[in-house]
């Protein structure tokens, strides 16, 4: 960035009826080209279909679209190389580059603007921006699940409570808790699909706010930039960021699915649960207590979701109250979307090496169910079946689980004529019942914990990833 000074307003594009140049602090403040140049790829593709359908339309010579090629294609290499100079007095990226391609081609590069205005120029832009990154975003999803499925067909005979309340409450395999995951990402991605083609419309021709009155083709730009049609109000056109606000609302549903999961592996990773541990490049020690190893990056994704929520909030606040067309709030819709995805690409591409990293405890997994009678529905159930009203077979269980617990064992533990005490109906077929991977293995249907069921989810899952 060059050094901020103020400049006469007559220097900018639209200074003519100005007469005293504005604040550094102004200048400084109105200012969105320290955060928007990220988007000259998109303006410069944008401004290259704009220019081609001026000439095709005859608005424009082929002489001054050559031209404004040329130039265009030397401020992208510019750019690319880190040699353009962007200058805080010149506002925005588009006026930065409007700005040199006169520079380089002069006249031709002041036609560029005919029938546009920088209020349709900059919805495009960050619409083909957000499109490029709502296709990088799922695919980074995908890798994640790839990631999930490759742990969970690992694991479809790996017993762990499965909890209600964080309490122990029927036994499940880990691979069936991680498939868990994989459909909601799985539904996220389904959602940013769907938001893609509210994005993928095209606002460029509805110029300032009413449109244009040059004999413009719209269609010849979108079909050029691959947009799949074209917003049809103009007004709407400009001043609309609700595709923006949809996008982050996407984020905010990853995030929270990515936070829960964060929150079972910080668990998980506690000596009392032990579980699993995280491969150390993902965790870091204390200053202080030698032995610590803290699970740093899940608890920063925990964290971070905070952060994505809020700027969910922060782009809602900014539209509520804009009248129709475009008003310059818009500007702050940038800071806030850009990090939302920033903020999913970085934490999708940690969580995926991390997910491949995990050291799974099987032992601890199983104790633990044992500990908590994960059991006891199915001594229900196998009671029920044998004749007796389910509300009668739960209060059976329960008494014969506050035994248990007196006696300080799990129910498999106990005696046959122990068990019959309780419940006559009880017989030696019990104990096969009572074990953790009978009780899994009994709930064979879709969308069950039984191990071939879960089997059949991943082999589902690989088939929808292909
Ligand atoms: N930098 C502006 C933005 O991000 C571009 C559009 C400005 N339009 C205007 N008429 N001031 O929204």
């Amino acid at each position: 960035m060059e050094k901020n000074t103020a400049v006469k307003n007559n220097q900018k594009n639209w200074s003519g009826r100005f007469n005293e140049p504005v604040s550094e602090l102004v200048q400084r403040y109105t200012a969105s080209v320290d955060f928007d140049q990220r988007l000259a790829a998109y303006d410069i593709q944008g401004s290259r279909a704009h220019a081609q359908m001026l000439s095709a339309q005859g608005i424009i010579s082929t002489q001054d679209l050559a031209a404004i090629e040329q130039g265009l294609d030397q401020i992208h290499h510019e750019i690319r190389v880190g040699k353009f100079i962007w200058r805080q007095e010149l506002e925005d990226v588009h006026l930065n580059i409007e700005k040199r391609l006169t520079d380089l081609v002069g006249d031709a590069g002041k036609r560029l603007h005919t029938a546009r205005s920088r209020n349709d120029q900059v919805a495009t832009d960050i619409r083909l921006y957000l499109r490029t990154s709502i296709d990088e975003i799922i695919s980074l999803i995908r890798l994640m699940q790839r990631a999930l499925l490759d742990l969970a067909e690992k694991h479809t005979d790996t017993v762990m409570p499965g909890f209600t309340h964080l309490q122990v409450a029927q036994p499940v395999s880990l691979g069936h808790h991680l498939m868990a995951y994989f459909e909601m990402l799985k539904r996220d991605i389904g959602r940013l699909s769907d938001c893609r083609k509210r994005v993928n419309q095209l606002p460029l021709g509805a110029a300032a706010l009413a449109g244009s009155s040059y004999p413009i083709d719209r269609e010849q730009v979108a079909r050029q930039l691959d947009f799949e049609g074209i917003c049809e109000n103009s007004l709407d056109a400009v001043s609309d960021r609700d595709f923006a606000i949809e996008f982050c609302a996407c984020a905010t549903l990853i995030m929270t699915h990515l936070s829960r999961l964060s929150e079972e592996l910080i668990l998980w990773m506690t000596p009392a649960f032990s579980f699993i541990t995280l491969a150390d490049r993902f965790c870091t020690g204390s200053s202080i207590m030698p032995q610590k190893k803290n699970p740093d990056v899940p608890e920063l994704v925990r964290g971070k979701t905070g952060r994505i929520n809020g700027h969910l909030v922060a782009l809602l606040t900014l539209m509520k109250a804009q009248p129709l067309a475009y008003n310059k709030d818009n500007q702050e819709d940038k800071e806030p979307l850009f990090d939302t995805v920033d903020t999913l690409v970085d934490t999708l591409r940690i969580y995926t090496d991390m997910l491949a990293g995990i050291q799974v405890n099987q032992h601890a997994m199983r104790a633990s169910a044992t500990r908590g009678y994960a059991t006891a529905t199915d001594l229900a159930d196998y009671l029920t079946k044998k004749g007796l009203p389910f509300r009668d077979a739960h209060e059976v269980v329960a008494k014969t689980v506050q035994y248990a617990e007196r006696k300080g064992c799990d129910l498999s533990e106990l005696d046959l004529s122990e068990l019959q005490t309780f419940s006559p109906q009880v017989e030696a077929d019990i104990f096969a019942i009572l074990t953790l991977d009978g009780s899994m293995k009994s709930r064979a249907h879709v969308g069950g914990t039984a191990p071939q069921q879960v089997q059949a989810a991943i082999k589902r899952a690989r088939k929808w990833l292909s």
